[in-house]
């Protein structure tokens, strides 16, 4: 399970069009996609999916902001995936991200920050087994 992580593409990405470019980061840095679909929430599932935050003052806006449109989902596999994942798309505030990484390059705020990436080893197959069944991950 160490090399696996989970992935979303928020709505923002796909107003502004950026899945590509960012897909094509993913798979440059060496991730094999395993599961991919695009979805829109509904904000029972995005309550649901971010329930860890559900005490924080950003919730609902968090919230709102996940279902404004549909969303890019996915399941990725590499060597030391989460860790290596989270360098790859920056910081959770796009203005503190580093040179290159996917936020720095494609997000405009810690509100609106274009992607997500699973935080642990148990959360990437909480969030992935959230959004897949069995027979849609390869
Ligand atoms: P993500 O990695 O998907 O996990 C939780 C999300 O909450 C985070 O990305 C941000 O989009 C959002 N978030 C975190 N901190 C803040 C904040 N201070 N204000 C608004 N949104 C936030």
């Amino acid at each position: 399970i160490t090399n696996k992580t989970f992935t979303m593409l928020k709505p923002d990405t796909l107003e502004k069009g950026y899945v590509g470019p960012i897909i094509e980061k993913i798979t440059a840095a060496g991730f094999k996609i395993i599961a991919m679909k695009m979805v829109r929430l509904s904000r029972a599932d995005a309550r649901d999916f971010y329930a860890i935050h559900k005490e924080k003052p950003f919730f609902d806006e968090l919230v709102e902001f996940m279902v404004r449109g549909p969303i890019v989902v996915a399941i990725l596999e590499k060597e030391n995936a989460v860790e290596d994942f989270r360098a790859l798309i920056g910081a959770t505030n796009p203005a503190e991200a580093a040179e290159g990484t996917i936020r720095k390059l494609f997000a405009d705020s810690i509100s609106e920050n274009a992607i997500h990436g699973s935080d642990s080893d148990e959360n990437a197959v909480i969030e992935g087994s959230y959004h897949f069944a069995g027979r849609e991950v390869f």
